[in-house]
């Protein structure tokens, strides 16, 4: 219902005022912005990942330091969502799924089995070579996508 609501209103204002960037009039009003920090450490994974996907690609050259760099800052990060998922922590306009909250064991299952991929990443990464490095991201990738399917909805209005 909220959905809809900011869905009409942002279509309002787009027609009324000409404005764009209606996803930011959809504040974060939560007084430790949560959502905001969340969203945040998980634009870092996609950043620190990405390199890491051109080069298991053959999209990029292969970089050992590089890669490594790149799983070094995915280990770092890989923790940090987790404690912004608070039990008041569900309100709009996120994009977790009520499963996070009403399957806390289930989520707690996909948070290990992403630390795990990305334990194995770094193993991987300090033996140097694309051969066990390609491998590793593509289940570093998998354990996202994952997690996504299970408890992430398709973006809110966008
Ligand atoms: C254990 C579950 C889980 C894992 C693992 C996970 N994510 Fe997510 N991710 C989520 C949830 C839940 C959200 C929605 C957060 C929200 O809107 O409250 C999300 C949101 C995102 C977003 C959207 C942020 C935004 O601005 O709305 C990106 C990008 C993202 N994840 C990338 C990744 C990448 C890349 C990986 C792997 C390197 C990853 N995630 C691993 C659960 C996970």
């Amino acid at each position: 219902m909220y959905k809809t609501l900011t869905a009409t209103a942002c279509a309002l204002l787009a027609t009324t005022l000409l404005t764009t960037g209606c996803s930011e009039s959809a504040k974060d009003t939560h007084p430790q912005q949560l959502l905001t920090k969340r969203k945040a450490v998980f634009k870092q994974f996609t950043g620190a990942l990405e390199p890491l996907g051109l080069m298991a690609r053959d999209r990029k050259p292969w970089d050992a330091a590089a890669f490594k760099a790149g799983a070094l800052e995915l280990q770092r990060l890989s923790t940090l969502p987790w404690p912004y998922f608070t039990a008041d922590g569900n309100y709009p306009p996120t994009r977790a799924k009520p499963a996070v909250w009403d399957k806390p064991a289930e989520f707690k299952q996909a948070q290990d089995d992403y630390l795990a991929a990305v334990a194995a990443l770094l193993t991987a990464a300090e033996r140097g070579g694309a051969d066990s490095g390609r491998p590793a991201v593509e289940q570093v990738e998998k354990a996202c996508k994952s997690c996504h399917d299970r408890f992430r909805n398709a973006a809110p209005g966008s």
